[in-house]
């Protein structure tokens, strides 16, 4: 199904010419700031997200406390004792983060989340082949809320839409940041979050975002994220690519290799495509050798 690309107020497309030249200049490497020009959406509301939070399955939805330290252990997390609707409507005072995932899951998120990606379709398409999977994700952060250092398995750009927040991205592939080890952990089951060290600090790429900028945050590169002095609303719009899910199994393979006692050379960054592990892990899964 096609879809007609969102516009703004002023009919124009979200994505303009420059936005589209940066970003084909950066995809898929490397980390970059860019303009939007999404304005008021009724989708995007607080009323609107808060009836979102409580319409997702539970699975869908995650929230806590949003004064974490950078370095948290997800098994140490709290919750914030509010429900998810109430979090967002009081998202002003309840010091929390909460994420809405997989809005695609509802018809008309669906089809905002596929207008958008319909602007950049071409250009990412022509660097890692066809779109594969498109998923949403809602942020609605308070005040001074941390989301602390992780990474995430998807070709991302996150639209700022109200307040404003510091991302800070340090290089994907790059094993100080985030060893191969955490990789193949993350790829075989492991958790997301990664292990922060002090040393890091001033080490990252801050970028500044505010209503109207967006940042296109490469596979696996690691970052946090510190909220402004306002509420914050921001849209995360991802894909995956053959090239993405390479990379991810080759993690994978490595994990087996490493289990047997061998020290695997971690997969190689775009464009390389490490095609003979993942195919080694394709056809283990297949066979039910591994999970
Ligand atoms: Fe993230």
């Amino acid at each position: 199904m096609n879809y007609i690309p969102e516009k703004n107020a002023f009919n124009q497309p979200v994505f303009g010419n420059e936005m589209q030249r940066q970003f084909a200049a950066s995809y898929p490497e490397e980390p970059q700031l860019l303009d939007h020009n999404m304005t008021a959406n009724a989708l995007l509301t607080l009323d609107a997200l808060a009836r979102l939070g409580s319409t997702l399955p539970k699975a869908s939805v995650e929230y806590n406390p949003g004064d974490l330290p950078v370095g948290i252990d997800p098994e140490d997390v709290p919750e914030n004792g509010l429900s998810i609707a109430d979090t967002i409507l009081n998202i002003e005072s309840s010091a929390s983060w909460a994420v809405l995932k997989n809005i695609e899951q509802v018809p008309e998120y669906e089809a905002l989340l596929l207008s958008l990606l319909a602007e950049i379709q071409p250009i990412l398409e022509s660097k890692t082949g066809k779109m594969l999977q498109p998923q949403g994700f809602i942020f609605v952060s308070s005040p001074g809320a941390m989301t602390p250092y992780h990474f995430d398995p998807e070709h991302n750009i996150l639209l700022q839409l109200r307040g404003e927040k510091t991302m800070t991205v340090f290089p994907a592939g790059d094993g100080i940041y985030a060893p191969a080890t955490a990789h193949e952990a993350y790829h075989t089951g492991g958790p997301r979050n990664l292990v922060w060290r002090e040393d890091f600090a001033g080490q990252g790429q801050a970028f500044h975002l505010t209503p109207g900028k967006a940042i296109f945050v490469p596979v696996m590169a690691p970052h946090f994220v510190k909220n402004g002095p306002e509420p914050s609303i921001s849209l995360s719009i991802t894909w995956r690519s053959d090239w993405s899910f390479a990379e991810a199994d080759a993690h994978a393979f490595n994990h087996m290799l490493r289990g047997w006692g061998m020290t695997p050379t971690m997969p190689g960054r775009f464009p390389k495509h490490n095609k003979g592990k993942a195919l080694s892990w394709r056809i283990l899964r297949k066979l039910s050798l591994v999970k």
